[in-house]
């Protein structure tokens, strides 16, 4: 079956050169020296495999209060860093040339890391697509429909792969159901980071 075609998700295979990976990781890396990745909790107050951080105005936070965006790291309270050039970029060229993201959820998966199966729909305008950038390790990502129940296929997303939830997509319910170790060099140590470009707040 051809996802691309059908559904709106878009997938764009080693989109990123190997420099350009390298590239973006410093970049990450750079910014995530003052907003570290942190292990935050789910409302229901079970602490998330996944590390996250976040870049651009908005970070995308969970605790007890629930799912939300937040102008401020949860545990420096310091503002965000700023989105990499180069990710603005590419939003501009595959998701909307006039409006910008404003926020970018950096997650790091280490090899026992994780994410179930879910929608992202805390964004205040669904017209906008989820845009997704892969470093590291490659994760076996699974994609369904609009309902939990929906079949799912599994895709697996590599470093350089950028992928698209566009469209009818953009509420397709997906997780994350492993990470490959050792599937790539890029990252020292291992791991994966997926950094996923969103546009949060409404416009005005
Ligand atoms: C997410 O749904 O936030 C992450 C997807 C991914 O890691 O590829
Ligand atoms: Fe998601």
């Amino acid at each position: 079956m051809s996802l691309s075609t059908t559904t709106g998700f878009r997938l764009l295979p080693g989109r990123l050169s190997p420099e350009a990976q390298s590239e973006l990781l410093e970049e990450v890396q750079a910014r995530v020296e003052t907003a570290p990745f942190v292990h935050q909790v789910t409302p229901g107050g079970k602490p998330m495999s996944v590390a996250m951080t976040s870049f651009g105005p908005l970070g995308w936070t969970t605790d007890a209060a629930g799912y939300r965006y937040e102008p401020r790291h949860p545990t420096t309270g310091e503002p965000w860093p700023d989105i990499p050039q180069v990710l603005l970029d590419l939003w501009s060229e595959l998701a909307d040339p006039l409006v910008p993201p404003d926020a970018c959820l950096i997650n790091f998966y280490n090899a026992e890391a994780r994410m179930s199966l879910h929608q992202d729909r805390d964004e205040a305008d669904l017209r906008f697509p989820v845009l997704s950038v892969s470093l590291g390790d490659t994760a076996v990502f699974r994609i369904g429909g609009t309902k939990r129940t929906d079949p799912t296929s599994s895709v697996k997303l590599s470093s350089g792969d950028v992928c698209l939830l566009a469209g009818e997509a953009r509420l397709f319910h997906h997780g994350v159901d492993r990470i490959l170790p050792g599937s790539s060099r890029l990252i020292p140590g291992g791991g994966r980071i997926n950094l996923t470009l969103r546009r949060a707040s409404p416009l005005t």
